[in-house]
């Protein structure tokens, strides 16, 4: 595949957020931008914390999990663990939670603000190894970028 230009991806996120404070109205336009920006994924959205766990928040692809409870899952694990988790291949993950079939592989990155994790950010892929180092360091740069412009 093509190396994402995540640099253009950056300035993109800020121009599209630049004039927005309201979490939802970003978090549903950063989602959205991802989702259709970042190629080979088929989900990317927020899950943001809850008394029991995680809850759904803004995201593109198909409908998915409205709760995952505490304790459970890739998302729980990269906000308990307050980092990035890469899983390769989801089925070999014990803890995974699957929302489509389709999903092979995952990368969470959490929300981090003063070093406390708001939410998490969760995108899945139809291919196995889909995210590497760079991708990683690329969606953490685009999930400060929507941190910066958006209170949460
Ligand atoms: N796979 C996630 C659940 C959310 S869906 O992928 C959209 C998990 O294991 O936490």
């Amino acid at each position: 595949m093509q190396a994402v230009d995540y640099e253009l991806l950056e300035r993109q996120v800020r121009a599209l957020l630049e004039d927005e404070r309201d979490f939802i109205a970003n978090a549903a336009n950063f989602a959205a931008f991802i989702y259709g920006e970042v190629p080979a994924i088929n989900w990317a959205g927020f899950y943001l914390p809850a008394p029991d766990g995680l809850v759904l928040g803004p995201f593109g692809g198909k409908p998915a999990s409205s709760r995952l409870p505490a304790g459970q899952g890739i998302c729980n694990r990269a906000f308990a663990e307050k980092r990035t988790v890469v899983v390769d291949d989801v089925s070999t993950a014990p803890d995974h939670i699957y929302c489509d079939s389709a999903s092979k592989s995952e990368m969470v990155v959490p929300l981090l603000v003063k070093g406390e994790a708001r939410g998490v950010f969760d995108l899945d892929s139809p291919e196995l190894a889909r995210f590497g180092a760079d991708d990683q360091a690329g969606i953490e740069r685009l999930v400060a970028a929507f941190l910066e412009a958006t209170p949460i």
